[in-house]
């Protein structure tokens, strides 16, 4: 039995679907278990870009695939996912939790109707309906992917919901929306009958699956600091991203865990609303924006950027009981010189070394920097042929940056990424047990 966690230190986009592919190649399983089609994983193999949303990026080393319970699922985005890679020759081998819930139109209109009425509080969200999805999930108003093959229980909760949503959208928010109970039920129904070969327990086929001494992986979305308690609160995602929600996301129980790698960029980027203390407005932001393509890939938008935040880093090391990094987009960083590390903050004079819980004082926060020597601005090949002979090959500033971050984290660098091709890739620990 091996099981390996794969989550985000930072913002979202560290990176995490390179290297989930990377590791993929080595596992049996590979597992969602929270976020929704808010994700956007960005995987390169040989000249073809792909841009998976709700699918686990194991679907291109043609793994088995697991969606838990923790996800929310738009069915219209997961079937379409799964139509398009069909045609590109990928089969999804795909088992759909029967707890994981549906978001459906209205969940869409009223994260735009939510949003809007937040004004300055609101996070930026993606629009996909993730916020509302889980409320109804916490409220005890959703439904289940199971419910999509019980026509009883799907009527009541239909009609409930298009009553409701209706009168909120309308009264509440003042969107006039038209939810029709009729449209609703049809469009449900499509989609069991679509999903219905998918949908299975998907706690009793990980844990079977580890029983029988295969290689599980689990692919988190987002990242710490958008987590619904840990995170930059109201400014996150609506799920837990941090390690524990591995376990309630695919009833799994802790004890089955064996590796936690956290995916740290090395510099930060954030789609998106709220505080960002080391956000560089300047023409070095602009240079990291445009040379590392930081553009969202949900919404597009263009993500702000800045140097690698320390504090956050710390943070994630203690949240999720990291036992390794996966550093990335090291290659991005080469030709900035100094390369810059936020290593405390300060906020009215006084030195602040951990998250601090309220956005008032979070927005204060002022970076204490540390400076460290760059590295060459080398191309594609350059760093593939470096990868290729292994740790030792990398130039010597880049592998001080890398024992800083070893420092500040206190946990080991394991795999390292100097380009989004497979084989940009440094392992100096292998994370997989047996
Ligand atoms: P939501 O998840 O669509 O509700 O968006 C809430 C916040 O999380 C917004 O600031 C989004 O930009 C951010 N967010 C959600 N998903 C991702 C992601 O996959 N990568 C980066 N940011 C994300
Ligand atoms: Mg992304």
């Amino acid at each position: 039995m091996s099981s390996v966690v794969v989550l985000g230190c930072q913002w979202g986009d560290e990176g995490k679907g390179k290297i989930v592919d990377y590791l993929a190649a080595e596992a049996d399983y590979v597992v969602r278990y929270q976020g929704g089609c808010n994700a956007g994983h960005t995987i390169k193999v040989g000249n073809e870009t792909y841009r998976l949303r709700l699918l686990p990026s194991g679907v291109l080393q043609r793994k088995k695939l697991v969606i838990g319970n923790g996800v929310v699922v738009d069915p219209e985005v997961l079937l379409k996912e799964i139509e398009d890679l069909k045609a590109k020759g990928f089969d999804p081998d795909l088992s759909l939790s029967d707890r994981a819930h549906v978001t459906l139109s209205y969940h869409r209109l009223l994260d735009a109707a939510e949003e809007n009425f937040k004004g300055s509080l609101r996070a930026g969200a993606t629009m996909k309906g993730i916020g509302p999805t889980y409320s109804d999930k916490v409220a005890r108003y959703g439904i289940r992917t199971s419910d999509l093959l019980d026509p009883d229980i799907l009527e009541q909760k239909i009609s409930q919901n298009a009553l409701l949503k209706e009168k909120m959208l309308n009264l509440v928010y003042g969107v006039s929306a038209q939810i029709t109970k009729e449209e609703l039920l049809a469009t449900c129904r499509r989609f069991g009958e679509a999903l219905q070969n998918y949908i299975v327990d998907t706690s009793i086929v990980i844990n079977n699956a580890l029983d029988e001494g295969k290689r599980v992986l689990f692919e988190g979305a987002q990242g710490l600091l958008l987590d619904i308690d840990h995170g930059v609160y109201p400014f996150g995602t609506s799920s837990n991203t941090v390690a524990g929600a591995v376990c309630t996301g695919t009833g799994v129980g802790p004890t089955r865990i064996d590796e936690i790698l956290g995916v740290v960029k090395a510099y930060t980027s954030r789609v998106g609303a709220g505080p960002l203390p080391t956000e560089l407005t300047d023409e070095t932001g602009r240079r990291l924006q445009e040379k590392g393509k930081e553009f969202g890939t949900v919404t597009g938008r263009r993500r702000r950027c800045g140097w690698l935040d320390g504090v956050a880093l710390r943070y994630a090391s203690r949240i999720n009981g990291l036992t390794g990094i996966a550093l990335t987009k090291l290659a991005t960083l080469g030709g900035f010189d100094p390369v810059t590390i936020c290593v405390d903050y300060q906020v009215d004079g006084k030195t602040v070394s951990e998250q601090p819980s309220s956005i008032r004082v979070f927005s204060k926060c002022i970076p204490v920097y540390e400076e460290m020597a760059g590295w060459p601005d080398l191309n594609e090949v350059e760093w593939a042929s470096i990868a290729s002979h292994g740790y030792a090959a990398l130039p010597e500033e880049t592998k001080s940056y890398v024992k800083r971050i070893e420092g500040i984290t206190r946990t080991k660098v394991k795999i390292i990424s100097v380009g989004e091709s497979r084989d940009a890739t440094i392992t100096t620990t292998n994370v997989w047990k047996s």
